[in-house]
This record gives structure tokens, C-alpha cells and sequence, in this order.
């Protein structure tokens, strides 16, 4: 049998806590009217203080778990994207399976920043395809909140916090059609979070030393590009048209990098999922948060063809085309 990676599950979480644009112009110079325009963002949901990348990715793989009707301990790969992992080691993927009750398979964490969905999502492919795995759990769980510098206007306005999970198992039939995934460090000073304990021996890093540092304009550009590129590799790998795509689910950093992707498409907005306006960019959680939203609302359908694509630091880029 010829073995394919279909998705099985599910889930998401977003903490209690939001803030609006009308909160974050309390805390800096800026407006709803700005955010909104230069965005598409309204607000986004905020950690409270108890919860961790562990802590949300375990209700969104409860969720996930329940929604497939599978036991945890059929999970025998556990893949974690995260920036902001509980601990530096051991691993958020260690604790979730630890908080799963799953005591055999394996669990680590990937360092994709926003592209940290659609790299677990290639990891769990291949390791499926190659019979490594029969049961993945990939997850994209992230406290931006807790890395913003919430006195720099050009990102505290952006990042939310969240997790999105997806179960996926080997089957005969066909699932994730193809993953493309890449990377460029040329451009770290663009956009980069140095690790604090890390970097504490070089004093000019200091101002910025544990929060998120972009240079919005330039990474909107190179975004841009990269993702249009991205489009095109990934429909010429499977022969198809444009048109072959009902649904893209897009990483949700900026509604104007959505927007030029859905035209590259020639989409209707109608077929793209957008989460952004309510949770502004959770990193590696956004993917994972848009599909397992639009699966539950029943826009997504078994059968159809969905193009899932993420921009994020390093530079790291990618795609996944799922037949759902
Ligand atoms: N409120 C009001 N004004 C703001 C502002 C805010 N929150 N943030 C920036 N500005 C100001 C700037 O200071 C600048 O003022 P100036 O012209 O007087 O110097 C002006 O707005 C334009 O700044 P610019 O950075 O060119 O704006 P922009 O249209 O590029 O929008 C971003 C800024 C951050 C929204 C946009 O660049 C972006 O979304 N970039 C991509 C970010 C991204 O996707 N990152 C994650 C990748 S995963």
C-alpha cells in the first residue's frame, strides 16, 4: 500500500483575554483606524498569566484527539512549533505528551517562527510516508504576548497568543499532496527575538534582548514576494491550475500579504480563511487555528483541495496542498 498522511483532528485554543485596538492606544501612539487599515487586525486574544505553550497546546490536542475519536496513545510522534517554549529544555512537545498521558513514541520541538505549521506538517509527512510514524500530533502553540515589546508600535499592534493542533495517521488514501518547505538566514536583522540568557554578553543587543525586533516595511515586501513564489511551486509540483483550489488558509500576519496571495490566485476572498481580524498573528499557531476553525464551521469539506501557506522569521517559508 502506498502510504498517504490524511488529517484526522483538530483543534484550537485562544485565551480569555483579548485586547482591542482601543486598548493597545492606551499603551502606545496609535489608533483603531490605523491598526485596522495597515492590518486587517481589531484585536487579539492575551495569555493569562497561568497559561504556557504547554498548557494551551494541551487543550487544543484534547480537542484534536476527541475530534479524530482516536486514544493518545495511538500518538506515536509529537511535533511542537513554538517561539516561546515553556522551558529552554525539556522540549513543550515532552510536556504535552506528559500532560497527554503518552509514555512511549517520541516528541520534540521545531524552531520555524510563523512558519512553524507547515514545517511540523512536512516533518509528520515524511515521517508517515516513510513508515517512521503512524499517528502525528503537530502543534503550533505561542505566547507572542510575552515577547512583544509592549512599547514598539510597529509589533505590540500584531501578535496574539493561541494554539492549533492536527492529528494526522497514515491511510490509503490521499491526503497531504505535497509540502514544500525553505529557508534563508540572510535576513535575521529584518526580523528576529534574541534569547535573552543567550545573548546577555552583548550589551548592544540589550535593548532589544528577548522581544520581537522587525523591520515591518522590508518583511512586507519579501513576504510578499516569497509567498507568490511559493503559489506557483506548489501547483506546478502537482499539475494543477489555480482553479483546482477551493480554499487557502493562509498564515495571518498582514490582511494586505493575505490579500495579494488570494489575488496571485485569482481567489475571491469568500475562499480564503482569515482569522486575523480577531486574533492577529499568533506565529505558528495561526495556520493551524484557521483550518481547524473553518473545518468546524463547516466551510472546509472532506474532499476538497486547501493550500496552506506561512511567511515567517529566519527568513523560513512554506506550503502544504491537502486534499481534506
Ligand atoms: N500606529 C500609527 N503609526 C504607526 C504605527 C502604528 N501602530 N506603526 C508604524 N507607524 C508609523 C511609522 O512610524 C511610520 O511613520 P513615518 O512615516 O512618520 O515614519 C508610518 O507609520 C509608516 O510606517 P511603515 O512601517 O512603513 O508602515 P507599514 O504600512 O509598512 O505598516 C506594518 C507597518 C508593521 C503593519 C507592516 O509593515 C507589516 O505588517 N509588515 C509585515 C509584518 C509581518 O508580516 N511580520 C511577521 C512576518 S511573519
Amino acid at each position: 500500500m502506498i502510504r498517504h498522511t490524511k488529517i484526522i483532528g483538530t483543534g484550537g485554543y485562544l485565551p480569555e483575554t483579548t485586547y482591542s485596538n482601543e486598548h493597545i492606544s492606551t499603551l502606545v501612539d496609535t489608533s483603531d483606524e490605523w491598526i485596522f487599515e495597515r492590518t486587517g487586525i481589531k484585536s487579539r486574544h492575551i495569555a493569562a498569566a497561568h497559561e504556557s505553550a504547554a498548557s494551551m497546546a494541551e487543550t487544543a490536542a484534547r480537542q484534536a484527539i476527541a475530534a479524530a475519536e482516536i486514544d493518545a496513545s495511538q500518538i506515536d510522534l509529537i511535533i511542537v512549533a513554538t517561539g516561546t517554549p515553556d522551558n529552554v529544555y525539556p522540549s513543550t512537545a515532552c510536556l504535552l505528551q506528559h500532560r497527554l498521558g503518552i509514555k512511549t513514541g517520541v516528541a520534540f520541538d521545531i524552531q520555524a517562527a510563523c512558519s512553524g505549521a507547515i514545517f511540523a506538517l512536512s516533518i509528520a509527512d515524511q515521517y508517515i510516508k516513510s513508515g517512521m510514524a503512524n499517528t502525528v500530533l503537530i502543534i503550533g502553540s505561542e505566547l507572542c504576548s510575552r515577547i512583544v515589546d509592549w512599547t514598539d508600535r510597529g509589533t505590540c499592534i500584531l501578535f496574539g497568543d493561541g494554539a492549533g493542533a492536527m492529528l494526522l495517521t497514515a491511510s490509503a488514501e490521499a491526503g497531504v499532496l505535497s509540502t514544500h518547505i525553505h529557508s534563508n538566514g540572510e535576513f535575521e536583522n529584518l526580523l528576529y527575538c534574541s534569547n535573552p540568557q543567550a545573548a546577555a554578553e552583548a550589551p548592544e543587543n540589550a535593548a532589544n534582548s528577548g522581544c520581537i525586533t522587525m523591520r515591518g516595511n522590508e518583511v512586507f515586501k519579501v513576504a510578499v514576494n516569497t509567498l507568490e513564489r511559493i503559489v506557483d511551486e506548489t501547483l506546478e509540483a502537482n499539475g494543477l491550475e489555480k482553479t483546482a483550489i477551493d480554499w487557502l488558509v493562509p498564515h495571518q500576519a498582514n490582511i494586505r500579504i493575505i490579500a495579494a496571495t488570494a489575488k496571485k490566485l485569482k481567489m475571491p476572498m469568500e475562499q480564503v480563511v482569515v482569522t486575523l481580524e480577531t486574533q492577529g498573528n499568533t506565529s505558528s499557531a495561526s495556520v493551524l487555528l484557521a483550518f481547524n476553525e473553518a473545518v468546524r464551521d463547516g466551510r472546509i469539506q472532506r474532499g476538497q483541495v486547501v493550500l496552506m501557506e506561512a511567511f515567517g522569521a529566519g527568513f523560513t517559508w512554506g506550503s502544504a496542498l491537502i486534499k481534506y
